[in-house]
């Protein structure tokens, strides 16, 4: 266990190298990066340690995907995901949190019934994981639900493109938008969403001439992923960049790492160390005075004489 210190939301102050304070994110700044041209890093993250690193590695964002259902509780699909998982989930990111903007992914059934629902499911992200926003998937009804959230009050992040709560509605996970009318539908959904009054929209799985149609009639940051180098930022998974996830990664990844291979070689190594007795070594153990020792030893040995009558 790390002794170093916590900072209110229970993370570790993050360094910036020049010796300047790391301001926290927000809505505002997202909208200045946007003007000023300079690129959003978001990821997502899903637990404490997580959290601590990518804060640590001064991305601007960070989103409890709803990608946790698979790459992190082991389901086939991002469906299954409760509410409740979720918002474990977020509520151990935020505790490692300090600057990026924290986004909860509204998992599939908590916001399509009702404004009513996606209104209080919204709310359980900030007030039970100290979320600063929510996500939800979809234009047309997943608008109007955007436009209650954000009228309640909380700010509401859209996703277009590939959404993969609705993938076996779309065709399995594949490029979305790829024919002039189908582009135009998506556009049409990224619009439904900014006009409802989001802060930004995801972009996923979309041939790049899409995006650039899309990129001028777009006043909130756009967030890529798999739509191509036009977009105000880029997302990705955590587990798909460090290479966690076992599965085959997506077209559009690029992997930083392959964290999965040096932990499971740690892992292997440690197991080799125990069955062999290497593990633990002489540095490893605690020890008592000699007195005591030997105070022990000969209750030790008198208890087994005693225990042999
Ligand atoms: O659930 C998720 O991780 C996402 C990102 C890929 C944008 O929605």
């Amino acid at each position: 266990m790390s002794t170093r210190p916590a900072d209110k939301h229970g993370g570790h102050a993050a360094s910036t190298g020049s010796g300047q304070a790391r301001r926290p994110v927000t809505i505002t700044s997202l909208q200045e990066k946007k003007a000023l041209g300079e690129a959003i890093v978001m990821v997502t993250a899903y637990d404490y340690p997580s959290a601590t690193v990518v804060d640590e590695a001064g991305v601007d964002l960070v989103l409890v995907g709803d990608s946790a259902a698979m790459v992190v509780l082991g389901y086939p699909n991002t469906t299954p995901v409760s509410m409740d998982e979720m918002v474990m989930l977020s509520a151990a990111v935020r505790r490692g949190l300090k600057h990026p903007l924290l986004i909860g992914d509204m998992p599939f059934g908590s916001y399509e019934a009702s404004n009513e629902q996606a209104i209080a499911n919204a709310q359980r992200f900030i007030k039970e994981s100290g979320c600063d926003a929510v996500k939800l998937e979809r234009g047309g009804a997943s608008a109007e639900r955007a436009r209650a959230i954000v009228d309640s009050g909380i700010p509401v992040m859209g996703h277009i493109g590939l959404t993969p709560q609705s993938a076996v509605q779309l065709g399995g996970y594949r490029a979305q938008g790829r024919t002039a009318a189908a582009a135009q539908a998506v556009i049409e959904e990224a619009l439904q969403l900014q006009e409802a009054g989001c802060f930004a929209i995801v972009l996923e799985c979309v041939p790049s001439e899409l995006t650039d149609a899309l990129m001028p009639l777009l006043d909130v940051p756009a967030i890529g992923i798999g739509a191509g180098p036009h977009t105000d930022g880029q997302v990705l998974v955590f587990h798909d960049l460090l290479g966690i996830w076992d599965g085959r990664p997506a077209k559009f990844v690029r992997q930083y790492g392959q964290i999965r291979e040096q932990m499971v070689a740690g892992v292997a190594a440690y197991a080799k160390d125990v069955r062999s007795r290497a593990y633990p070594a002489p540095e490893h153990e605690y020890e008592m005075s000699p007195d005591e020792a030997r105070q022990l030893a000969g209750w030790a040995r008198d208890h087994a004489v005693a225990s042999r009558h």
